[in-house]
């Protein structure tokens, strides 16, 4: 690509409102607001996907459909809603434009969650459910309609709340109780998320993500309540966690 042609790209990135933050190539990066390489990093997502056809649910702007694809997947469906129709999310156009910019063959979408089901799209060996459970009104029945596209691997990225409660169970926020944030409704703590996935029939369920321990989640809360974020008692319990459930049982990996 030559000068022009960067100084050309850069313009059309800078245009975009982005969430993801994208290595384009050319040294372009994407501005945007999620730390998305952090967030793969957590991820454990598999090093090679080849063969495998992947479901991105909530793809926005594709950074995790982009990195299956470079993964090896043979086909990558990237599906999303609002963040697509610009009603204050976003738009499709961060995702339109890496597409083109990646050369990637990776397919759109446009479906809300709730009405996934197999006639629609098929099953998927891989199914990725990132960072969208807790904006769901009815976060059980959402992932009863995302393991029916499941083949065989499901991998959910959410934020948890009541860490530290010894039993299932989930926050509600009425209004606008998590990151100030009104289209947050649900956030379920480890067992409430690994209890919904056994009882939508997968044999192994397990997180891949260690919290921490009380005193250190205390020391958080207090420097969130200090920048006038989430409330002290709140923040306690919160966190983000990444979960990996399978159809069959597998060895463990330790
Ligand atoms: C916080 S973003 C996460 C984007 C990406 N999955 C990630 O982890 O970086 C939430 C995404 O979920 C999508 N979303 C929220 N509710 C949805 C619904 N009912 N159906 C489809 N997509 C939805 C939004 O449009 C948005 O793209």
């Amino acid at each position: 690509m030559g000068p022009m042609l960067v100084n050309d790209l850069q313009a059309r990135v800078a245009a975009i409102r982005w969430y993801h933050t994208i290595e384009l190539g050319h040294g372009i990066t994407t501005p945007g607001v999620d730390d998305s390489p952090q967030r793969l990093a957590r991820l454990q997502l598999p090093r090679s996907l080849a063969g495998l056809s992947v479901l991105d649910i909530g793809a926005w702007d594709g950074f995790f459909s982009f990195e299956c694809e470079r993964r090896g997947a043979s086909r990558v469906v990237a599906a999303d809603h609002y963040s697509w129709h610009g009603s204050g999310w976003g738009t499709k156009a961060g995702f339109m434009l890496a597409r083109e910019v990646l050369g990637s063959q990776v397919e759109d979408v446009d479906i809300d969650v709730m009405d996934l089901a197999p006639e629609r799209l098929g099953t998927f060996d891989l199914v990725l459910f990132l960072g969208v459970l807790y904006h769901l009104r009815h976060p059980f029945l959402a992932l009863e309609r995302v393991s029916s596209g499941v083949g065989d691997h499901l991998i959910v990225e959410t934020v948890v709340d009541m860490v530290g409660v010894s039993r299932a169970a989930m926050a509600f926020y009425p209004s606008r109780e998590l990151n100030n944030d009104p289209t947050n409704w649900w956030a379920p703590n480890v067992q409430a998320m690994c209890g919904m996935l056994e009882c939508l029939g997968f044999e192994d369920v397990r997180t891949t993500t260690q919290l921490p321990k009380a005193g250190y989640r205390a020391a958080r809360a207090l420097y969130h309540q200090l920048r006038g974020k989430n409330a002290l008692v709140s923040a306690f319990r919160q966190d983000r966690a990444v979960f990996h459930a399978r159809r069959q049982a597998r060895p463990d990996p330790s």
